[in-house]
């Protein structure tokens, strides 16, 4: 579903450009799950924001579905932020004017895929369902954490995008939490690209890569 082709990616600085990703290949089927791992500064975070089209390559092609991200103007890159993907940051960017419940439904109502009967499911799985009505500021890490995965999840996206989404939890429960992921990701029928550092949670997933000096190594 998703293809990359000769990525390229640099950021102005004032000692000139930053060639952070200078010729990215990669595939991943639909219902697949990548790994992308790589050294602090490699430019993980960067691809990421540029399959969500958050950002723009320098060159390169990003197709999805065999469709070039960028080929049918904006509305139809607002739509693929909005129904497309969904995403899982570290920082787990709630909305802390809105309950758990709100914050769950958000972008699934946003994208016009809200599901009672899935997000009560997503809920209850991911041992949020005693604590729809609280705010996300009485939730602990990784309470937060289970709701920006469920809230990820709730409009069913074709591609999960998840930075280090286990980053801040112990290795207990980052394994833990993982597993429950790579199960609802199955379940709701959507492909993963996670970035992480940890070659243990890395072989959870069906597929690895390392971005190293802005190229892909390994498969
Ligand atoms: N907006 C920006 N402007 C200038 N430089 C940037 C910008 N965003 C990222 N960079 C630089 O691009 C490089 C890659 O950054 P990126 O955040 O993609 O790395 P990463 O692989 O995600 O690292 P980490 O594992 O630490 O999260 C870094 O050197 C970073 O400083
Ligand atoms: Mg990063």
């Amino acid at each position: 579903m998703l293809v990359i082709e000769q990525l390229h990616k640099s950021f102005p600085t004032a000692q000139g450009p930053l060639q952070v990703l200078r010729g990215i290949d990669l595939t991943l089927a639909r219902g697949s799950s990548l790994a992308l791992m790589g050294e602090s500064g490699s430019g993980k975070s960067t691809l990421l924001h540029l399959v969500a089209g958050l950002d723009r390559a320098d060159s390169g092609r990003i197709l999805i579905d065999g469709e070039p991200l960028h080929g049918h103007g904006e509305t139809a890159l607002a739509r693929w932020r909005r129904e497309g993907i969904g995403l899982v940051f570290q920082q787990y960017n709630l909305i802390s004017s809105l309950d758990v419940a709100a914050n769950l439904a958000f972008q699934a109502r946003l994208a016009k895929r809200h599901n009672p009967q899935w997000l009560a499911y997503l809920a209850e799985r991911l041992g949020l369902a005693a604590l729809l009505d609280r705010y996300p500021e009485q939730l602990s890490g990784g309470q937060q954490q289970r709701v920006a995965i469920g809230r990820a999840l709730a409009s069913r996206p074709a591609l999960l995008l998840a930075d280090e989404p286990t980053g801040s939890l112990d290795e207990a429960s980052s394994d833990e939490v993982l597993a429950l992921l790579l199960q609802l990701v199955g379940e709701a029928g959507s492909s993963v690209l996670m970035v992480t550092h940890s070659p243990r949670l890395a072989a959870r997933l069906q597929h690895r890569c390392v971005l190293h000096q802005g190229r892909v190594q390994g498969s």
